[in-house]
């Protein structure tokens, strides 16, 4: 089959992709493209490709191939059985554990609505810097258990292990993993886990929800549980920051859908669900093939790695009836793939979904239509990277409150 002129690494195309992706879906949705990948557009493809974990892997994730990465310094997301099960349940034990979503929802609401007065109170703000971000920064800091005045510094060091060759080679200028190339931040973590372990962490707090997951003993070693608490700061700040400032974004440059959301509340889930389909914070996912197979036509040999398309999935007209418009108006649509499919489905979720829906709620209870609207000469740009979707900021001006 012939390659198809796509570079999933190139933000320019990635950006801007959705006539592309509609093509290939048409004409050709599982097929080469540039640098070696296969490419999947379709729906029911992407699936079948996250379902089979055994044939479709995550290890390696996107390391150079054959570089074997401890398992306390990789990501959840790219490890697999036996390990990935006990590991991926001490996450969801952190991260999904009894009233941790129902606290969470509290904490979100509480913070959204301060962060929403300090803006107010300015009469202009960006509210991706200080609303969306500032809300997940201040989550994951509450989840974790970080002091909130350490919150900004965890952020910070979060987006530099982001930026870093770390996720990809797992080692910097300064050395190998995350002890040698950031031991400001390891030693910060582990201080904060032995003081939980030594304290008998009596508020009940992530520390003693993993320690009680079921993990193995003798895997519960500190740098393990490091691991997991690391995976929840970077894999929950980001992606909930776009998801929330893509929905804000199309609320403010569509007055009929503020209109909308705030006369009937009760719309605000399907709004969210909408958005996340239409603007996935992640636009893809890669894994490896490991034996010979072939999908919708097309070869793919042991060793390959695959692309699942989930932006391009989640507008799959096959199974979307007008599929690139945003409609509250669906009435049980199929999932869409912007948290993941199968094994390694987002263990986030929830506590996303509950930051989202008090993000848009005190949003629209503060501001009635036309109380809000983005500043003058305000253009949206969106961040320059090939595999995530959200803009760089969201700058407005309080009308009246
Ligand atoms: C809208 C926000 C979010 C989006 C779009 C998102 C997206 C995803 C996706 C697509 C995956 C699957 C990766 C794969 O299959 O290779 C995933 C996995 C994961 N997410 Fe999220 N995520 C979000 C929020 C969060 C939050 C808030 C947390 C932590 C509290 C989190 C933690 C994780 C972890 C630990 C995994 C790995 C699960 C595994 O491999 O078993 N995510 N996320």
């Amino acid at each position: 089959m012939a390659e198809l002129d796509f570079d999933v690494f190139d933000a320019s195309q990635t950006q801007r992709m959705w006539d592309l992706m509609r093509e290939f879906r048409r004409r050709a949705p599982v097929a080469p493209i540039k640098g070696g990948f296969v490419y999947v557009s379709r729906y029911r493809e992407a699936r079948a490709v996250l379902r089979d974990a055994q044939k479709f892997s995550n290890a390696g994730g996107m390391r150079p191939t054959g570089l074997v990465v401890p398992v306390h310094d990789s990501s959840i997301g790219e490890l697999v059985p036996p390990v990935h099960g006990p590991v991926r349940k001490a996450a969801l034990a952190a991260a999904q554990g009894t009233g941790v979503v129902t606290s969470a929802r509290a904490f979100s609401r509480e913070t959204c609505e301060t962060l929403l007065d300090a803006i107010v109170a300015r009469g202009s703000g960006d509210l991706l810097a200080e609303y969306s971000l500032a809300l997940t920064t201040r989550t994951i800091a509450w989840l974790i258990g970080v002091p909130m005045e350490d919150c900004d510094q965890l952020a910070e060091w979060g987006e530099e292990i982001m930026t870093s060759t770390l996720t990809v080679t797992n080692r910097t200028e300064r050395g190998v993993g995350y002890a040698e190339s950031f031991p400001e931040f390891t030693n910060y973590l582990e201080e904060l886990i032995e003081d939980r372990i030594r304290n008998e962490d009596p508020s009940g707090s992530v520390v003693t929800r993993i320690l009680h997951s079921g993990l193995e003993e003798g895997k519960l070693t500190t740098p393990m549980i490091r691991m997991i608490l690391l995976n929840l700061l970077l894999g929950g700040t980001g992606t909930t920051r776009d998801f929330i400032g893509n929905l804000l974004a199309e609320i403010l440059r569509r007055p009929e859908l503020h209109e909308e959301l705030h006369a009937d509340r009760a719309l605000v889930p399907a709004a969210l669900e909408e958005s996340l389909r239409l603007s996935p914070p992640v636009l893809y996912l890669i894994r490896t093939c490991t034996e010979s197979t072939q999908l919708a036509g097309c070869e793919i040999g042991s060793g390959q790695r695959v692309v699942v398309g989930v932006a391009s999935a989640n507008r799959d007209e096959e199974v979307y009836e007008d599929a690139d418009q945003f409609r509250l108006d669906r009435v049980d649509p199929p999932a869409h793939l912007s948290f993941g499919f199968g094994p390694h489905l987002c263990v986030g979720s929830p506590l996303a979904r509950v930051e989202g829906e008090e993000a848009i709620n005190t949003f629209l209870d503060r501001f009635a239509p036309g109380q809000v609207r983005l500043a003058p000469g305000f253009e949206l740009e969106m961040m320059p990277l090939p595999y995530m979707l959200g803009p760089v900021r969201l700058d407005v001006e309080i009308v009246g409150s």
